[in-house]
């Protein structure tokens, strides 16, 4: 087929994460040539860098069905037996925030992905009784922001493990022209490696920006989406040189301006800008981590050096 999809289907046209898919290609092959089904796969990292889309290429690659759910969509341990029940033999089954399913669900978990049966309790009081359900063989691949928010059993289970990391601006600029050609847009390289620079390495976010610069670009009517519109429309949408968003800065502001730059607590910082604790953690936090501007210590987070300065402060400026 020549219709191009945002969403890859092939580990060839996966752009990045090189060393999962050396790996993975290797584990498809040999699965398949034994005719077996892909041990199960626990995919963790920070949101928006294609773990689903992952989940999706390697369904695509073996061969079989693909199913996605999420950990709190699997209410009880029948929902869980309803959907392992309809699943065509070696399907794919992608649970996204596993570490959210409900104990009792991830208990009957185990025997499921260890010997493919259920064993559950039917019917209250005088008429409960165990059945045993055999499954259909499957694969499941499960997807968290952090692996250590997986119970050690669970997480014993899967039998690959696969560290999702941010892109680099390189593999992002690619993902960025990929996506223009999907969505029939004109991109300089240059714009598309501006976007790519402002995206917290992260294809989700290039893919919004690059909508949103697409808009600008048409209504300005470029030819060409160049890197001045870029600049143009990231600065309306206040997206910063590093690619920080308002609510970035206003977190480090926060811990500038109300705890002299930390230590700390994380659930004190959450509550402070107005965000869950696991907002903060899962999706505002990393990048910042990563990019060097807050670094975690035993009584907290602390605000860098380069944290302060990339607000324009010092370190020892305390503001009165
Ligand atoms: N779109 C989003 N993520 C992608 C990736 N890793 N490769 C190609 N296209 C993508």
């Amino acid at each position: 087929q020549t219709e191009l999809s945002l969403r890859p289907t092939t580990l060839s046209q996966y752009i990045g994460q090189d060393k999962i898919k050396q790996e993975v290609s290797v584990y498809i092959q040999a699965a398949k040539d034994r005719q077996e089904p892909l041990d199960h796969v626990l995919l963790y990292g920070p949101p928006g860098l294609g773990k689903t889309t992952l989940a999706g290429v390697i369904a695509n690659e073996m061969g079989v069905t693909f199913k996605t759910t999420s950990g709190p969509a699997i209410e009880k341990p029948g929902d869980l037996v309803a959907l392992l029940n309809e699943l065509q033999p070696g399907a794919i089954l992608f649970i996204d925030e596993i570490h959210r399913l409900p104990k009792n669900v991830e208990e009957i978990l185990y025997s499921a992905m260890e010997d493919f049966y259920i064993d559950i309790i039917v019917g209250q009081d005088a008429t409960a009784h165990p059945v045993h359900f055999p499954l259909p063989p499957f694969t499941l691949v499960g997807a968290t922001t952090r692996a250590g928010l997986l119970s050690s059993p669970l997480r014993a289970r899967f039998g690959i493990v696969e560290h999702m990391k941010y892109y680099t601006d390189s593999e992002l600029a690619q993902v960025v022209l990929r996506s223009a050609e999907v969505f029939d847009s004109q991109i300089d390289p240059l714009g598309a490696a501006e976007i790519a620079r402002r995206s917290r390495g992260t294809p989700r976010v290039a893919n919004r920006l690059l909508k949103r610069v697409r808009d600008f670009a048409q209504v300005a009517q470029k030819k060409s989406i160049d890197e001045e519109i870029v600049q143009y429309a990231l600065k309306l949408l206040q997206v910063d040189q590093q690619g920080l968003d308002e609510t970035d800065r206003k977190l480090l502001r926060t811990m500038i301006e109300l705890y002299g730059g930390g230590p700390v607590g994380l659930s004190t910082i959450a509550a402070n800008i107005g965000e869950e604790t696991d907002t903060v953690a899962d999706m505002i936090e990393p990048y910042l981590m990563q990019s060097g501007f807050i670094k975690r210590t035993a009584r907290g987070r602390m605000v860098t050096p380069a944290g302060y300065e990339h607000l324009g402060l010092r370190p020892n400026e305390k503001k009165n």
